[in-house]
């Protein structure tokens, strides 16, 4: 396939940016603020085709491997993560050894992380250890004090802080990663960041970020009026994708990668808008699936939403945790005679579902699709298997963040230190045969062919 010029990208980046996310004829609703499947869940080949992005194909995989010497995340063997823009271009720019960095973010409106807000950070923080770059995460208390309001800007800067210290716990390197809360990095006035939100403010037209974002609807974002400071917003989340908005990090030439939940991918569409006509290099992106609520597989894990079962925050016990994940929607039969007759329907049991996104092992994974399918696995079996995944989880979790004290937290937003740019040496890594990449990715079968016969 061809590369297409940069007017066919800026036409089609048009073309996306004019078409917003929010479908009405739709039962699938998308966007920054509302996740909400069809009842047969979200589907996500649906979004590829109106984002105009690409599937994680097991060509990008085996490069990746190829170029990091080190195995992929299972996230992206196994298409957890499945749409991308311009990793290619990230990836060559890499191999000619020319800088990149990631960046990603977090809007804090409450104390604690769930399960689902943890899973783009996973990734994340395979990223880094794979290509051993920068990091640099903006918590945006800003963003909340926009969208959510009610209480001071002190409070969401002090959310930010306490969910920082769940994002440490992932294991960001130190002396690679970049936190900062926005507020206080427009506050210490970083004057690469400023000049680029000036720059960009005064290109990108209104009725833009209006309709890639559905901010002209008013039911949009929870009160009857759009305020400037939404409008504000997506210039300030697009902005960190561009290297001169940290000068005191990066050379111009640095090129960003941004992994994130599928629902923030407006925001960078705006961005790449911006860039691509601008002298700035397009940001590439990587999209993920969401954490299925453990109401079922049309909602994502929230804490929000009225009906849904609660989430599992990480810092729940083990029994708190053991206990909201038993009542779980399953696709187990409906009595033990009808589950064994007719095996469980991996498409909608939410343990399943966990389980692919939660445990390692593929081999574990593929016993676990053929003997609940068969309905020799019970459901209270499945659930237990997946509950002892999330526990040790959250186990090893909470020992990490019992280590991040004040001082951790106070380094990792201090501006003023030593980062370290090295790449990482490794010994080279022996590639997949053609055939078993081909199985990963877009490709891989998570039901591993088990169709419940009902
Ligand atoms: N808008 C995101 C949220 O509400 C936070 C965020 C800020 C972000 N910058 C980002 C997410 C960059 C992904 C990438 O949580």
């Amino acid at each position: 396939m061809t590369e297409p010029n940069s007017d066919q990208v800026l036409e089609s980046t048009l073309a996306v940016v004019s078409n917003p996310v929010y479908e009405e004829e739709d039962d699938q609703h998308i966007d920054p603020w509302t996740a909400k499947g069809s009842a047969k869940g979200f589907d996500y080949l649906k979004l590829l085709r109106q984002f105009g992005t690409k599937p994680i194909d097991e060509t990008i995989i085996e490069r990746i491997e190829k170029l990091t010497n080190m195995r992929v995340h299972r996230f992206l063997r196994r298409g957890i993560f499945f749409s991308q823009q311009d990793l290619e271009k990230f990836l060559d720019h890499y191999e000619s050894g020319r800088p990149v960095y990631i960046y990603t973010g977090r809007g804090a409106s409450s104390e604690s992380m769930h399960l689902g807000h943890i899973v783009p950070f996973e990734l994340t923080k395979y990223l880094q250890d794979a290509f051993g770059c920068i990091l640099v995460i903006q918590m945006s208390d800003d963003e909340k004090y926009y969208f959510k309001g009610g209480e001071s800007l002190d409070h969401f800067t002090d959310l930010a802080k306490k969910n920082a210290r769940d994002i440490i716990s992932v294991g960001f390197n130190p002396d690679k990663t970049y936190i900062f809360s926005n507020r206080e990095e427009m506050g210490r006035g970083n004057p690469g960041l400023i000049d680029n939100m000036i720059k960009m403010a005064s290109w990108v037209g209104m009725p833009e970020i209006q309709s890639a974002f559905g901010l002209d609807r008013p039911d949009k974002n929870g009160s009857n009026k759009t305020t400037v400071g939404q409008v504000l917003w997506p210039i300030c989340q697009s902005i960190p994708s561009y290297s001169s908005s940290f000068k005191f990090l990066f050379s111009d030439d640095a090129l960003c990668l941004v992994p994130m939940a599928i629902d923030q991918a407006p925001y960078f569409r705006v961005a790449r808008h911006f860039s691509s006509a601008s002298k700035y290099l397009n940001p590439a992106c990587l999209h993920s699936e969401f954490l299925v609520g453990l109401s079922g597989r049309n909602s994502k894990m929230s804490s929000t939403e009225a009906e849904a079962l609660p989430p599992i925050f990480l810092t729940d016990s083990e029994r708190i945790a053991r206990d909201k994940i038993k009542p779980c929607f399953s696709g187990g039969g409906e009595t033990k005679k009808e589950h064994i007759e007719n095996g469980g329907d991996l498409t909608v049991d939410v343990a399943y579902l966990w389980l692919t996104v939660f445990l390692e092992d593929d081999n574990e994974l593929e016993y676990i699709a053929k003997e609940y399918s068969s309905g020799r696995m019970m459901s209270h079996e499945i659930k237990k298997r997946i509950a002892d995944c999330v526990v040790e989880y959250l186990r090893k979790h909470q020992e990490a963040r019992s280590l991040v004290t004040e001082e951790v937290v106070a380094h990792f937003f201090n501006p003023r230190r030593e980062f370290d740019h090295s790449r990482p040496v490794r010994e080279p890594l022996i590639l997949l045969t053609k055939e078993q990449y081909m199985q990963q990715g877009a490709n891989f079968d998570r039901n591993f062919g088990c169709v419940a016969s009902v």
